[in-house]
Formats: structure tokens, sequence, C-alpha cells
């Protein structure tokens, strides 16, 4: 059975000793961040601050902070068993037998059961707030840097629809608080709520929700192809219908166990400066335009519970949102470009600085091609720094990866140097979005790419490993085998 919303994932959390409940008074003014950032860098617990300063709803922060919670709000031992589940609807083939007609029809039940279900009534719409009664102020929403100019709505479910398709999206963008009754809406130039933007005309509906079960809060961050519904993923994934409700003041639907739903539009051509913000890169990112989003209304449960993440220099809790990101989707990267066997985003790498892809190699270049393929991917061609190395190589052990990216590197060889799209936020390029991009070859290259015959490489012999793993007691030597 799929989490239905925020409160049961919360009681599982609790029965699992995964939550800590905080009943002293804390502010919303920097003090939070540090609690967090301490808990997040310890591996500690979600937290529920049921005091904030000056709100008057609770918080819920640190969900997602481990790899622990993070399988629990998937209902996995592994992310990788979510991405198994994927890649056997991905990877279905005609069956054969009556045992494999079966299982491929309840892969295929189990896809037409994804689509979002429309109910008529809905927790989040419990208490409907209009006009002067929305007020923003209500919520213990942190102000979470030093540098940042007000206080930042962080996790959200932004959903807008394709003005020229009708397609919904689900996107993750930050909102920075402006008064009681507006907010910046930081949709980066590549994503697809910019896009939906883009094509708007005169007005665009807006609805954003909080408080979601696991499953369906991660899907908002998930970088799905534009037109794929998030929700529909959410779905599939959690093996039961996203279930939606009309929003009361815009055209569009929302979930309907939401704990808080913020409806809206955004105007054409109003633009405001937004940020600076202290940013999932360890940096301030620039002010910049960006456009204002205006509330008609907020809907929510009797008593609901606002939940936020705080960013900052890595490890944040974003960390395990970005790692299910990087296991659900390796099914879906395989099915353009087979030969890679693993990658790997390193979290220092805020995951669009480096990609670590090990690959099947089988001809000269090969690697170069992978390197070109990761440039063409989705979002994964914002990535600035692609290493390529061989299948047998560990992409998740940063050690080995060095190694060979040091032994097998000769820098005017193997360095492909070329420009293109960098995400938004990297401050390093001298345009912004554009600019440098390096790939490294650290695969096994032989005469046929124009190198001397290469030594082989150290391993002692199978016999002797097995006869001193047999032995290793007896030489009483007390480090790990
Ligand atoms: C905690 C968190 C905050 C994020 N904030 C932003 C943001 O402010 N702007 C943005 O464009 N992307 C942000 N992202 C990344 C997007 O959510 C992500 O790229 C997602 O795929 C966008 O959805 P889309 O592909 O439908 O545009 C954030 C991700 C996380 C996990």
């Amino acid at each position: 059975m799929a989490l239905r919303d925020l409160r049961e994932w919360i009681a599982l959390l609790e029965r699992e000793g995964e939550l800590v409940r905080v009943a002293a008074e804390v502010d919303p003014y920097l003090e939070i961040t540090e609690i967090v950032d301490r808990t997040v860098k310890a591996k500690g617990p979600a937290l529920l601050f049921e005091n904030v300063k000056g709100a008057r709803h609770p918080l819920l922060i640190n969900q997602f902070g481990t790899e622990r919670r993070m399988c629990l709000g998937f209902g996995v031992k592994s992310l990788d068993d979510v991405a198994v589940r994927l890649e056997e609807v991905l990877e279905m083939q005609p069956p054969q037998g009556l045992m494999d007609k079966v299982r491929g029809l309840q892969k295929l039940k189990s896809i037409a059961d994804s689509r979002p279900e429309l109910v008529k009534k809905g927790a989040s719409q419990e208490i409907v707030l209009t006009g002067d009664d929305i007020d923003l102020d209500a919520f213990p929403i942190p102000h979470c840097w030093p540098g940042d100019p007000a206080p930042f709505i962080t996790l959200p479910a932004v959903i807008t629809a394709d003005p020229r398709t009708g397609s919904r999206n689900v996107g993750m963008y930050r909102m920075q608080k402006i008064d009681k009754r507006t907010t910046f809406m930081h949709w980066q130039l590549h994503k697809d709520g910019a896009s939906d933007w883009r094509g708007m005309g005169e007005r665009l509906d807006v609805a954003v929700a909080f408080g979601l079960d696991p499953i369906t809060a991660y899907s908002a961050s998930a970088p799905l192809p534009k037109h794929i519904d998030e929700f529909m993923v959410a779905g599939f994934l959690r093996g039961e219908a996203v279930e939606l409700v009309q929003a009361k003041t815009v055209d569009l639907q929302v979930p309907a166990h939401a704990e808080i739903v913020m409806e809206g539009y955004i105007q054409k051509g109003e633009l405001g400066v937004e940020g600076p913000f202290g940013d999932h890169t360890g940096y301030y990112s620039p002010a910049d335009l960006f456009p204002i989003f205006h509330l008609t209304a907020i809907t929510m449960r009797r008593d609901a519970i606002y939940p936020s993440i705080i960013v900052g220099k890595p490890p944040a809790e974003d960390e395990w949102l970005a790692k299910a990101t990087e296991r659900i989707f390796l099914p879906a990267i395989r099915m353009t470009v087979p030969e890679i066997v693993d990658y790997d985003l390193p979290t220092a790498g805020t995951f669009h600085n480096c990609a670590i892809v090990s690959i099947r190699k089988a001809y000269p270049g090969h690697a170069r091609k992978v390197i070109n393929a990761v440039w063409a991917l989705g979002l994964l061609s914002l990535t600035k720094c692609v290493v390529v190395v061989d299948e047998h190589v560990n992409v998740h052990d940063y050690n080995e990866v060095f190694f060979k990216a040091c032994a097998n590197v000769d820098p005017m060889r193997d360095v492909v140097m070329q420009l293109g799209p960098l995400d938004q936020l990297d401050h390093a390029p001298t345009l912004e979005a554009f600019g440098g991009k390096m790939g490294i070859d650290a695969t096994h290259k032989g005469p046929a790419e124009g190198t001397r015959p290469w030594p082989e490489e150290i391993e002692m012999s199978a016999e002797i490993k097995a006869q001193v793993a047999r032995r290793w007691q007896e030489y009483g030597i007390p480090t790990n085998k």
C-alpha cells in the first residue's frame, strides 16, 4: 500500500525512530537553518518544529535527509529497486508463453493505473482562504542564509499547464516571499515551468502544493521529459494513482491529500529582482529577474503542516532527492545509451558539475561518443565535466575513479573541451548558463586509438587471494582482510 499523504509518512517516520518533534520555540530567521544543517551533516532525524516563532503552523524539515529515509519513502530496500521496477516496464518484450503474458498484463495495468484520478473532495481544501485572508506570514517559512533578502519557500510542487498543448508540468522551484500575497517564481531557463511561462498568453495559472506523500513530493524534482506528467510517474512509482481535485480559483487540478495549496497567477511581462539565495551550489546564486506569482487562494487542511528543505554547501538534505533521481533514471538513460553500465553524480559536484560514467567500451572513440551523448540527455546536458571509465571501474568509488582519471589520461589526447549550455546557477562560466564543458576519457586505450601498447594493470592471482583469505585468522593481524 502506498503512503497516502504526509500524515501517513510522518507516522511511519515516527514508528521507525526517524523523526524528532521539537517543542522549543525556534526562530525561522537563520536559527532553523543552523539546526537543520547540523542535523543533516550528522545524518540525524527528520524534525517537526511545533513552535516556530511568529507562525501558526508546524514545520517539517529533513524528511529526505538520509538514504534510509529516502528508501522508506519509496518503500524499498535500495533506491536501485525503484530503477528495476521502471526497467521492467521500459524493457518489455513481446511475451512468450502464458505466464509471461500474465506478467506483461500486470505491468501494463500498473501503467494504466498510474494516471492521476480526479476526485470530488480533498482534505487539501478543508479550509479555503481568499482575498485579505491570504497570509503567507501564517507559515513557518525559513529565512535561510544571512545573505538572503527574504524568507524562501523551498519544497513546493509547482503545477502549470503548457498553454500550447495543455499538458501538465510539476516542478520544484523556490519561491522568494515578497509580501503576504506574492512571491517570486524561480524556474530557471532550462526548466519545463519556464517553458510553459514562455508560451503564456496574458496570464498563466499556477498552483503550488505542499506536504505530499514522499513519492509525489519527490516527483516534482524529477527531470522528466516535458510531455510526461510528474503525477503520472508518481502514481506508477507509488503503485497507486495520485488523487487530484479541481482548484478553487485557477484552471488546474491539485493533489487532494496535500497539506496546503497556493493558487494564483503570473501576469505576462511582470518581472522583479529575485535573490540572492544561499543555494545548493554552496554559493549565493546572484539576484536576477524572475516572474511574480500572485496568490488568489490558499486552501489547506485544518491543522496544516508546512514542509521545507534547507539547501547549502553539500551535503545537504537535497542530496538524497538528487541521488534518488540518479538511481531511478539509470534505466531510462540506458534506453538511449545502452553501453552505459552505471553512473554517479557526486554530491560534492552539486550534481551539475560532474558525472562519472562507466561504459562497455567496444570501439575507438567510444568514450567520446558517450561524453557527447551525456551532453544531449535532458537536464544531464548541463553537466560541466563528464568522466568516462571502463565497465569494471566502480563509479561510486571516487578513489578508484581518480586513479583511472590520472593514470589513463593523456590530457592532450583524452580531454574533450566544448562550449555548451550550463546550469543557470553555475557562477564560474564567463557568461550565465553558457560556457566550457570538459569530457575526460579515462578508459583503457590501445593502438586503435593511436597509443603505444599499455602495460597490464597489477592484479594478485585469484589463487593467492583465496589462500590468504582462508588463512587470515592464522596471521593474527588485526585489520580487515
Ligand atoms: C530542493 C530543491 C530545490 C530546487 N529549486 C529549484 C529552483 O529554484 N529553480 C529551478 O529551476 N530548479 C530547482 N530545482 C531543480 C528542479 O526541481 C528540477 O530540475 C526539476 O526537474 C524541474 O522540473 P521540470 O523538469 O519539470 O522543469 C530544485 C530541486 C530541489 C531538489
